[in-house]
């Protein structure tokens, strides 16, 4: 199949929503990363999405909506916390746990009784959807356990050949994917942490916000179970942001004739004497911008040594995606 990239038009969407009309899946931008998008009512086109991407089958698929309006259409009932959250925090990058009805198929839940919905705030993604005209199911469009795409050549890297259409919207403006919340007996759980911070959530319900990202969670979200993020190197991340372990750590790779690259904060690009450097960003917020395309472009390095981005609102969010990253090679 050849794997046509077109820039957001109407002629664009109209063609998008054909193809998903008959059973394809297309791939479009959103404020956190790239989507691989089918409709949520055809079982066969969900099949192709776990295939072209080699996704687990008891991965659930998050359902995007162009509005907040339509939910209800979907699952059996939107509680008073619900609701503060939709009012609140949609369209964004959040998706919402609820108890699911019929209209959505069975294998987007992985046929479990709940479905996650997002209502993002990209246009071309609400444009996208509405010429759709179905709720549509999208994963992050990566190969299973890649870094998520962030433009739209990383999505054409992994899925030429897979899928007929890429909508190239430019680079998304989050980085990383949307935080997964989940109200329970008046509480609010994180089951994965995203730009909508805890202090975000508590702030707007004056609820209490559990962050549930320990073992626990693994029936509960089950994508996060697996490997996720992985460059082809191997990385490690150093808590400390100990210049001199970090030295260290790349000067014993080089003398090993091994090729490292360190990953750094603006503010420390010059501790490194010429040593190869990466300035991810200036604080954990523009890291999150950034970290995907940086791990896919230097991961043909041999190590990926990077400092822990201590700084923003979003700490939480890019150490809980960069430790997968390094597969917990983690130096407190
Ligand atoms: O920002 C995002 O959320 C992106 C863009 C494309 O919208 N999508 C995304 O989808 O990250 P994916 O499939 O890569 O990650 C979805 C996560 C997985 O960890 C999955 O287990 C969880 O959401 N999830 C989906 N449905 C769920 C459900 N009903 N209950 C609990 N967790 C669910
Ligand atoms: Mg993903």
């Amino acid at each position: 199949m050849k794997t046509k990239i077109l820039k957001p038009s109407l002629m664009a969407y109209l063609l998008a929503g054909k193809l998903i009309r008959k059973g394809e899946i297309v791939a479009f931008p959103t404020e956190t990363v790239y989507g691989l998008g089918a409709s949520s009512q055809d079982s066969g086109a969900v099949e192709k999405i776990y295939k072209a991407k080699g996704r687990p089958q008891d991965n659930p698929l998050i359902v995007h909506l162009d509005t907040p309006k339509k939910i209800k259409k979907y699952v059996k009932n939107i509680n008073e916390i619900q609701q503060k959250l939709i009012n609140a925090f949609m369209p964004g990058p959040i998706s919402i746990i609820f108890d699911r009805n019929d209209k959505i198929c069975d294998r987007v839940c992985a046929n479990g009784p709940t479905v996650a919905i997002r209502v993002p705030e990209n246009i071309v993604a609400r444009r996208f959807i509405h010429f759709a005209k179905r709720p549509i199911c999208a994963p992050s469009a990566n190969t299973s356990k890649r870094p998520s795409p962030t433009i739209a050549k990383h999505v054409y890297d992994d899925m030429n050949g897979k899928i007929p259409l890429i909508i190239d919207g430019g680079a998304t403006t989050v980085g990383i994917e949307s935080t997964v919340v989940k109200v329970d007996n008046n509480k609010i759980y994180i089951l994965r942490p995203g730009k909508i911070s805890k202090s975000d959530l508590e702030k707007a319900t004056g609820l209490e916000v559990v962050e549930k990202l320990t073992a626990t969670l693994i029936p509960e979200s089950p994508g996060t179970k697996y490997t996720h993020y992985k460059p082809k190197c191997d990385m490690v991340i150093v808590k400390t942001n100990s210049t001199k372990k970090i030295c260290e750590i790349y000067d014993d790779m080089l003398s090993q004739s091994k090729s490292p690259i360190i990953f750094c904060c603006e503010d420390n690009k010059n501790k490194y004497d010429d040593r190869k450097v990466v300035v991810v960003g200036k604080d954990s917020n523009e890291a999150s911008v950034h970290i995907f395309t940086y791990l896919r472009d230097c991961e043909n390095n041999d190590l990926i040594i990077s400092e822990f981005f201590d700084k923003g609102t979003m700490v939480e969010a890019l150490f809980n995606r960069m430790s997968k990253s390094a597969s917990g090679n983690i130096i407190e």
